[in-house]
């Protein structure tokens, strides 16, 4: 939820300038308005407005609890105060550095004589002689902040008409503006974001009502529309806990797949993850290869080693011990793509012999193979036997999983999975984690799925990008029906 590209997030962020500088209005333009704490609007609380000086005791007292509160729980906490007093600033600074937050002054810097004039425009103006006091404070300062040990010291002009500008370390903000983004372009074969990434909503619940296949195909258009790639449809019989309740429904994937690749879209269709224990091989190959024939090609298969117990007990599929799950995701891979091979000849294979490899209709285009798991022996099975390695887009992890998959085949083909909350504005966003936060605290929800606007999740994707990552499923813990694709729609651009 970076306020500005160049600014970490979450963090504390202490305001330093005189009055009429522009702080408060710096501050407005990017933040909630809860995230503030100014020492001018706890005045009007406590006293009888925000000038009010005999009550600058108590609202400093406020400002302190508020400011301690909000950091110990590792929330953004924008200090808004004239911002001069060193021990002030040294105190919130220790309190930022022992939660683990950033640390950031921001010094509005306005010409004095604008300041004065804007002074003058004031219900209550500052005296002159006060104004030009904080001003040579402000001067003095300024030098020291360099010393103090703030991890960035940022300088931002309080005048000019665009209080929505950046300044010296930041860029535009959060502007949800698309002006900079070229046009999707679902024509070209092979739909890719300007970051060269493939976009694919993974379904993961289907909140639809009393209606189904509506909620199917509005949710599918809307998907296409948006320019995605492709739709990967969850792959379990019970709604996981991860996700839903038990009783929400979850569809099986190759039917519900099927009625989208009837709507006639460019997206590209398949399972995230199936898990080998739920079908024999064969069977899973057969239900690709006729989605295949029933999207021209458009089809993949997302395969692993199935992890839930409940699931299995509860509708008599055996469920066995790792190591033999494991096993069946590697004999898996070779049926499938014995029975997808030209012809029918009899199959030998390493792990596998089939008598004949009849399957048709055949698939009209290869169908990678999408091997899901962050265990030792799932990534070097998806490094060694599939077309691509899926593994959680988290940091540090991911660098990690990176490592190993790598180090079994040097050109692995790698999608992750993304998590992510995606708000239309810092507000929006904030509803959102506050809504679907759960149990637990909303500054560990709000970092876990990278809670931000579209623009600021771009900027997260560019890291993928330079990562080498290929595709990203993104899953939205809020998707309620096709409206929610316009969140989605800017990183696919
Ligand atoms: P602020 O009220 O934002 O200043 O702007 P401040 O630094 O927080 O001041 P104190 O310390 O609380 O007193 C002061 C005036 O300047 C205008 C605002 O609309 C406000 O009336 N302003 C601010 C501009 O005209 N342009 C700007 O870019 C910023
Ligand atoms: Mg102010």
């Amino acid at each position: 939820m970076a306020p500005s590209p160049a600014l970490p997030d979450p963090a504390l962020v202490v305001l330093v300038g005189p009055s009429g500088a522009g702080k408060s209005t710096w501050a407005a333009a990017r933040f909630r308005a809860e995230e503030i704490v100014s020492s001018d609007a706890l005045r009007a609380l406590v006293g009888s407005g925000p000038a009010d000086l005999d009550a600058s005791i108590d609202a400093f007292d406020l400002l302190e609890r508020i400011v301690t509160a909000r950091l110990s729980r590792r929330l953004t906490t924008v200090v808004d105060t004239l911002g001069t007093d060193a021990d002030r600033r040294r105190r919130w600074l220790g309190l930022a550095r022992d939660a683990g937050l950033a640390c950031v002054v921001v010094v509005v810097d306005t010409p004095v004589a604008e300041a004065r004039r804007r002074n003058g425009l004031r219900d209550r103006s500052v005296p002159a002689a006060v104004l030009a006091q904080q001003h040579r404070r402000h001067a003095q300062v300024v030098p020291a902040l360099a010393d103090e040990g703030w991890d960035l010291v940022v300088t931002v002009p309080g005048s000019g008409g665009d209080v929505g500008s950046g300044g010296s370390s930041t860029s535009s903000g959060d502007s949800l503006s698309t002006g900079a983004d070229p046009p999707s372009s679902p024509a070209s074969g092979e739909r890719r974001s300007s970051q060269g990434l493939r976009i694919v909503l993974q379904l993961s619940r289907f909140p639809w009502g009393e209606d189904p296949r509506t909620w199917l195909r509005d949710v599918a258009l809307a998907a296409d529309d948006a320019g995605l790639a492709g739709i990967a449809v969850m792959d379990h019989l019970i709604q996981i806990p991860q996700v839903d309740r038990a009783w929400s429904p979850i569809p099986e994937p190759w039917v519900t797949l099927g009625l989208m690749a009837g709507l006639g879209t460019g997206l590209d269709l398949g399972t995230l993850v199936t898990p080998v224990t739920l079908r024999p091989a064969g069977v899973t190959a057969k239900a690709a290869a006729t989605l295949s024939a029933l999207t021209g090609g458009r089809t993949f298969l997302g395969l692993g080693a199935g992890w839930w117990e409940r699931e299995h007990a509860a509708y008599g599929v055996p469920f066995p011990p790792a190591r033999d799950r494991l096993d069946a995701l590697e004999a898996t891979i070779e049926t499938v793509r014995a029975l997808w091979g030209a012809g029918t000849r009899p199959y030998d294979g390493e792990r596998v012999s089939l008598p004949e490899t009849t399957c048709y209709p055949r698939p009209v285009a290869p169908i990678p193979v999408v091997v899901g798991g962050t265990g030792t022996r799932s990534l070097r099975v998806a490094a060694t036997l599939g077309d691509a390695a899926n593994v959680p887009s988290t940091l540090p992890a991911l660098d990690d999983h990176l490592a190993v998959l790598r180090g079994h085949r040097r050109d692995v083909a790698v999608t992750v999975l993304d998590l992510p909350t995606i708000g239309t504005d810092r507000d929006d966003t904030w509803a959102r984690v506050e809504r679907l936060r759960g149990r637990s605290a909303a500054a560990a929800y709000a970092g876990r799925t990278h809670a931000g606007t579209p623009a600021q999740h771009r900027d997260r994707y560019a890291g993928l990008a330079e990562r080498g990552v290929d595709t990203v499923f993104v899953a939205l813990a809020d998707l309620e029906g096709p409206d929610d694709l316009a969140r989605v729609a800017p990183l696919a651009r």
